[in-house]
């Protein structure tokens, strides 16, 4: 060795020593970093020491520099492998903090529409007392729509069903009443069958009117079907649906197919008859149309009104899904907003 290098050798070997020392113990990152600087670093010992082997004497710099490169590679490799050691260490700290017991969070899932549930529900307790759920068609003809049903199209009745024309005599279905005539032209007696489907009305969209909504259909016919069988089925629903606590009664109304017609009401599930906003203090609750089917109705398909009588009711399953969950704004069901949709998920939505 020659005897010019010796001074920078001997410091070489003590930033060696002190280096690793430095890099080897530093306790965290942040440590770890300021060893590094101060060795590694671009103004660090070493980085510095390196620096003065140009002003070696020429014989002297091969073995500075062999030792210099020596040097930075074992201070690099004990920094690497800190680094790594110090990141286990970390990962084996978050790991042991975190709380097994709690739990898990549930992936977002889709889930029924609420009015959907109200109208498989409302057809599952029909489909108790034998009625089958069947579909018509959203587009109708008039004849369908209003005439098989001894509505005239120059009655005042039909002005309630003033709808979109789609061309002469084709209309968007104003309620799901025209399915009746279908079905029974289509089968014979006994028929009992519920349709859910939409409906399109020229009403403007407010608090509790959409243009576009859903009904429940429901009829049977057949031989010696009465009154009576009428009011029990009603009334079976409406205890199933709404609780064994919930009182019905039916009101006279108008309806050009049915004969008597009436409203059905339901003792208020709000306020349990007391009187409250919801059933503006009179402790009902009008939840549909219906009656017995009129015999002019069974003379436009084809059915004998001397053999058979049945009846038939309407509903729209959003405002009855409005009363189930106390909704202040029917709109709300037709916005598809999750934030209010989730409030009232079923069990398979979340
Ligand atoms: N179709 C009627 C409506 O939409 C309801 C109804 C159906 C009434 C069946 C009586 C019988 O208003």
């Amino acid at each position: 060795m020659s005897e010019g290098a010796r001074p920078l050798l001997g410091r070489l070997e003590s930033i060696e020593v002190e280096g690793l020392a430095a890099l080897r113990e530093a306790e965290d990152e942040e440590a770890l970093e300021a060893a590094r600087v101060r060795f590694l670093g671009r103004s660090g010992a070493l980085t510095e020491a390196l620096g003065e082997i140009g002003g070696l004497p020429a014989a002297d710099r091969p073995d500075a520099g062999r030792k210099g490169n020596e040097v930075k590679g074992l201070l690099e490799k004990a920094h690497e492998a800190r680094a790594a050691e110090l990141r286990r260490e970390a990962r084996a700290r978050e790991a042991s903090q975190r709380d097994l017991t709690l739990p898990g969070r549930r992936p977002f899932r889709g889930g029924t529409h609420p009015v959907t549930r109200v109208i498989d529900e409302i057809c599952d307790i029909f489909g108790e007392l034998g009625f089958t759920r069947v579909r018509g068609p959203e587009v109708e003809t008039e004849w369908y729509n209003f005439t098989a049903l001894n509505i005239p199209l120059d009655h005042p009745a039909a002005d309630v069903h003033d709808t979109f024309y789609l061309d002469e005599g084709v209309v968007l279905r104003t309620h799901t009443s025209p399915v009746q005539a279908r079905v029974m032209q289509a089968h014979e007696p006994p028929v009992r069958v519920v349709v859910p489907g939409l409906c399109y009305r020229r009403d403007a969209f407010d608090a509790s009117h959409a243009p576009a909504f859903e009904q429940i259909e429901g009829l049977a016919v057949d031989e010696g079907v009465d009154f009576i069988e009428f009011r029990s089925a009603i009334d079976h629903f409406v205890r199933r649906f709404f609780g064994p606590e919930v009182k019905t009664r039916l009101r006279p109304d108008f309806f050009p197919f049915t004969e008597p017609s009436a409203q059905v009401e339901v003792s208020c599930t709000i306020c349990g008859g007391a009187g409250c906003s919801t059933c503006k203090g009179t402790g009902w609750i009008e939840i549909m149309g219906a009656g017995m089917v009129d015999p002019a109705v069974f003379e436009a398909v084809g059915y004998d009104p001397e053999r058979y009588t049945g009846y038939a009711f309407g509903m729209g399953p959003a405002r009855i899904a409005i009363l189930r969950h106390r909704i202040p704004d029917i709109r709300l069901l037709y916005e598809g907003d999750v934030r209010f949709l989730r409030q009232l998920a079923g069990p398979e939505g979340g």
